[in-house]
C-alpha cells in the first residue's frame, strides 16, 4: 500500500456558493463528494490544498440586502456564518474558506482583466447594447427581473427569457406589456456600453478545442462542449457568442479599473475567487503550516505545471467552467485547470428539489433533529459515481443503507469481536504471525480496487466492495462460532485467532471508510490504539490491542425520518386570528381520511366562522383521476395521478386504500385542493389533496361533481 514516491500536489475546489442564503442539500452533496476525494488523497500522503469561498457579488444579493434594509456586506457576513457552521458540522475539510468580496479577488480579477485587454489582439471588445431599465429602482434589469405576457401563448407573468407555460424562449424585449419584477414599473429601453470577452476570436476557439481534447473530461462533459464548440472540420466557422462581462452601477461587485461606473459581471470574478481563496491560503501561512516543505509563494505554486488543479461542480455550471474559465486563464497567461469533475443533481423520490415547492430536505433541520451527518455522507457515497447523473434521495433506502450497512455490518464486527477480546484476553489481540491469513488471500485485491475506485470518484462501487468485505468478515465470525469456542478452554488459541482476525478486518474497513465517515473512523482509530487519523498505510499494520468498546454508529429511527420530511411548522397564528380550519393537515398524509393530527387540535380552537377571503385562499379545482395504484409498503395510501386541466399531471397520495379499489377510480372526477404546498413523503412528493367524507363509522367517501364539470374548473 505504499504511496507513490513523489506525492501529488493538488489544488482542489468546490463551486463557490452564492451568499444569498443557507445551504440546501444539493450544496452539501457537492461538498461531501469533494471532501471524500480530498480526504482520500490526503490519506495517500498527497499534498492537498482544498479551498472554497462565498460567491458574494451580483444583483440578487444586492437586491436581497436592500429588501432586508441592510448593506450587502452585512448580508454576506451573516450568510457566511451559516455556511461556515454547516461546513464544520458536515465535516467538510476545507483548508481555507474565503470570500469573493476580498482584496485578493479584486487584485486578481483586475489583473486578469488587464491581461486580456492588453492581449494582442485585445480580447476585450466594447459594444453598445439596448437593455430594459427600471426607472423606479434606477437600475438596468437582468432578464430574470423582467416579466410580462408570453408573445407566443399569451400566458401572463412570464420571465424575460423563457415561458414556463409553453416553453418558448425569447428576448425580454419580445414580451407583451413588460414590467419590472422588482418594482412593477414599466421598464424603459436604454442604451449602455458593455464590455465583452471575445470568445468568438479564432485563437480562443482553437485553444478551447485543444484544451477539450487534452483534458480527461467525463464523456458527457466532452460531448456537451463539442455541441458548443462544433467539430474542427465540419463546423470550422461556428462561432461562440462573445461574453458580456460588464454591468452598470448600481451593482455589488468589483469595479472595472479603466471604465468608471462599471463592474465585472459576477460570473467573471466568481471563478477568480478560486485563486483568491488559494492566495489567502498561501499568504496567511496556512499552506506552509500544513506542509512545511511548501515554502513557495502563491504565485510560484499556482504557476507550477506539476500542481494539479481540480474543480468539483454541478452540471448546471459546466459552460462557465469549461469555456469561460479556461479561456480567461489561458489568455491571461495563467495555468489552466487540470480537470473539472461534474456531478448531477440530487432529487427526492424522483422529483426536483425546490424550496418554493417545499420538496427536499433541509440540511440544517437534519442536524437540529440530532441526525448524524455521517449517515448522510455514507448514503451519498453509496450512490455517487463519476458520471453526470442525478442522484435520488429515497428515505426508505437511506434508512435501510445506513442501518444495515454501517450498523448491521460494519459496527457489528467491532462490537462482536470486542466482547470476546475484552472478556477472555484483556483486550490483547493475538500476534499477527500466529494467525492464518484467511482474508489476506483476497485483501490485497480488495484494497487495490477500493483505492482505484475512490481515486476515480466511483464511490458507489468502492462502497459496494467495502461492504462485501464486511460480509466476508461477518461470515467468518459466524462460521467459526466463537461463542462455542469460548466454552472449551482447550480451544482458547483458536478463539483468539478468530476474534483477532475479525478485529483486524474491522480496522481495514475503518481505513477504507475513513474518507467517507471521518469522525466514526477517528473514533475507531482511538479504540484500536491509533491516536490520530488513519492513513492508507495503516492497512498493513495489524492492531495489537483494543480499548473499551463504545458503540460507534447508532441506527436511524423512523421518527427522525418522519420529522425530517414533515413540512415545516406553520408560523404560529396570531392570537386574535387563529388558524383557519382549512390549514394543511400535518398528520401522516394530506387527506381528510387521516385522523386529525393531535398538533392541529392542541393549539387555539378553530374559529366559529371564517371570512370569505379566508375561504378564497383555498384553490379547489376539479381533477380527473388519470391513474390510481397501490404503493408498495404503504398501508393506507393510494397513489393517484390527477389532471386538473393545467397541462401537466400531478401525483397525490391519498389515504383511501381501505375504501377503494384503484381500478374503479380511474376516469372519475373529483375536487382537489390545488394550491396545497407539495410535501415530500416517504413514497414520493404529494402535490395536492383530494376531498372525501368520513364519519364516526367505517367508510371513506370521495366527492364527485355533477355531470358537465370538467378538469380545471374552479370550485367556489
Ligand atoms: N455561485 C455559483 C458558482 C460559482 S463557481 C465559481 C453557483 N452557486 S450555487 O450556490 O447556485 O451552486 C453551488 C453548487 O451547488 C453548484 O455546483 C451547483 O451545481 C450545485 N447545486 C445546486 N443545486 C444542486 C442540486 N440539486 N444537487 C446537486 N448540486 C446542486 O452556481
Ligand atoms: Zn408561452
Amino acid at each position: 500500500m505504499a504511496s507513490p514516491a513523489a506525492p501529488r500536489k493538488l489544488f482542489v475546489t468546490t463551486a463557490l456558493p452564492y451568499a444569498n442564503g443557507p445551504f440546501h442539500v444539493g450544496h452539501i452533496m457537492e461538498y461531501i463528494q469533494a471532501d471524500i476525494w480530498v480526504r482520500f488523497q490526503r490519506m495517500q500522503g498527497h499534498q492537498v490544498h482544498f479551498v472554497c469561498a462565498d460567491d458574494t457579488h451580483g444583483a440578487p444579493i444586492m437586491l436581497k440586502a436592500a429588501e432586508e434594509g441592510i448593506t450587502p456586506e452585512a448580508l454576506i457576513a451573516r450568510v457566511n456564518e451559516s455556511h461556515r457552521a454547516d461546513w464544520a458540522r458536515y465535516a467538510i475539510s476545507f483548508d481555507t474558506t474565503h470570500t469573493t468580496h476580498s482584496p485578493e479577488n479584486v487584485e486578481l480579477a483586475q489583473s486578469i482583466y488587464r491581461r486580456l485587454r492588453d492581449h494582442s489582439p485585445s480580447l476585450i471588445g466594447r459594444r453598445t447594447i439596448e437593455q430594459f431599465y427600471d426607472p423606479v429602482q434606477g437600475m438596468f434589469l437582468a432578464d430574470r427581473y423582467i416579466k410580462g405576457t408570453c408573445p407566443k401563448c399569451g400566458a401572463k407573468d412570464q420571465y424575460g427569457d423563457a415561458c414556463e407555460v409553453c416553453g418558448s424562449t425569447y428576448a425580454p424585449t419580445d414580451l407583451i406589456e413588460p414590467y419590472s419584477a422588482i418594482t412593477g414599473a414599466k421598464p424603459e429601453l436604454r442604451t449602455s456600453e458593455h464590455l465583452f470577452f471575445r470568445l468568438s476570436e479564432p485563437l480562443v476557439v482553437d485553444f478551447l478545442r485543444r484544451w477539450t481534447r487534452e483534458t480527461a473530461l467525463q464523456p458527457e462533459v466532452f460531448n456537451k462542449i463539442q455541441e458548443w464548440l462544433g467539430d474542427d472540420d465540419a463546423d470550422a466557422d461556428r462561432e461562440l457568442a462573445d461574453w458580456d462581462i460588464s454591468r452598470d452601477a448600481p451593482y455589488f461587485g468589483i469595479p472595472i479599473p479603466d471604465v468608471p461606473g462599471k463592474y465585472f459581471y459576477v460570473w467573471l470574478d466568481a471563478p477568480i475567487g478560486y485563486l483568491a481563496a488559494l492566495k489567502k491560503h498561501f499568504d496567511s501561512g496556512a499552506a506552509r503550516s500544513a506542509y512545511p516543505d511548501e515554502t513557495r509563494s502563491f504565485d510560484e505554486f499556482v504557476a507550477d505545471p506539476d500542481v494539479e488543479q481540480y474543480h468539483f461542480i454541478g452540471k448546471d455550471i459546466v459552460y462557465f467552467h469549461t469555456l469561460f474559465w479556461p479561456a480567461m486563464l489561458r489568455f491571461a497567461e495563467r495555468k489552466t485547470p487540470t480537470n473539472v469533475f461534474v456531478h448531477g443533481f440530487i432529487t427526492f423520490s424522483g422529483e426536483k428539489m425546490s424550496k418554493s415547492r417545499g420538496t427536499g430536505i433541509s440540511p440544517q433541520r437534519y442536524l437540529e433533529l440530532g441526525m448524524n451527518p455521517e449517515w448522510l455522507r455514507y448514503y451519498l457515497a453509496a450512490k455517487l459515481n463519476d458520471r453526470v447523473e442525478d442522484l435520488d434521495f429515497n428515505p426508505d433506502d437511506f434508512v435501510a443503507r445506513v442501518n444495515s450497512d454501517l450498523v448491521g455490518k460494519y459496527v457489528n464486527i467491532a462490537s462482536r469481536a470486542a466482547s470476546f477480546l475484552t472478556r477472555y484476553f484483556g483486550g490483547e489481540l493475538a500476534a499477527p504471525a500466529a494467525r492464518p491469513a484467511w482474508w489476506l488471500t483476497s485483501h490485497d485485491d480488495t484494497a487495490r480496487d477500493i483505492r482505484t475506485w475512490l481515486n476515480e470518484r466511483q464511490y458507489s462501487r468502492a462502497v459496494r466492495r467495502i461492504m462485501e468485505f464486511a460480509d466476508e468478515i461477518n461470515r467468518h465470525f459466524d462460521e467459526r462460532e466463537p461463542w462455542k469456542l469460548a466454552k472449551d478452554p482447550a480451544r482458547r488459541d483458536e478463539l483468539h485467532r478468530v476474534v483477532s482476525d475479525c478485529m483486524t478486518g474491522f480496522k481495514m474497513l475503518s481505513v477504507f471508510l475513513a474518507p467517507i465517515i471521518p469522525a466514526t473512523a477517528r473514533a475507531a482509530a482511538g479504540f484500536l490504539g491509533v491516536d490520530r487519523d488513519f492513513t492508507w498505510a495503516d492497512l498493513d499494520v495489524a492492531p495489537t490491542r483494543i480499548g473499551e468498546y463504545r458503540h460507534l454508529v447508532t441506527r436511524i429511527e423512523a421518527k427522525q425520518i418522519d420529522a425530517l420530511l414533515a413540512p415545516p411548522e406553520p408560523v404560529a397564528p396570531a392570537p386574535q386570528r387563529p388558524a383557519a380550519a382549512v390549514d394543511a393537515p400535518r398528520g401522516a398524509n394530506a387527506t381528510p381520511a387521516a385522523p386529525p393530527p393531535a398538533a392541529a387540535s392542541a393549539g387555539a380552537a378553530p374559529p366559529a366562522t371564517i371570512s370569505i377571503e379566508d375561504f378564497a385562499k383555498v384553490e379547489l379545482r376539479i381533477a380527473r383521476i388519470v391513474n390510481a395504484e397501490h404503493v408498495e409498503g404503504a398501508a393506507k395510501l393510494l397513489k393517484l395521478t390527477l389532471d386538473a386541466g393545467e397541462g401537466r399531471q400531478r401525483t397525490v397520495f391519498a389515504g383511501i386504500k381501505s375504501a377503494y379499489d384503484p381500478a374503479t377510480l380511474v376516469g372519475r372526477l373529483t375536487p382537489m385542493v390545488a394550491n396545497l404546498a407539495p410535501r415530500t413523503m416517504k413514497f414520493g412528493v404529494s402535490d395536492g389533496m383530494i376531498l372525501a367524507a368520513s364519519g364516526e363509522g367505517p367508510g371513506i367517501f370521495l366527492l364527485a361533481p355533477d355531470a358537465g364539470a370538467a378538469p380545471g374548473m374552479r370550485v367556489k
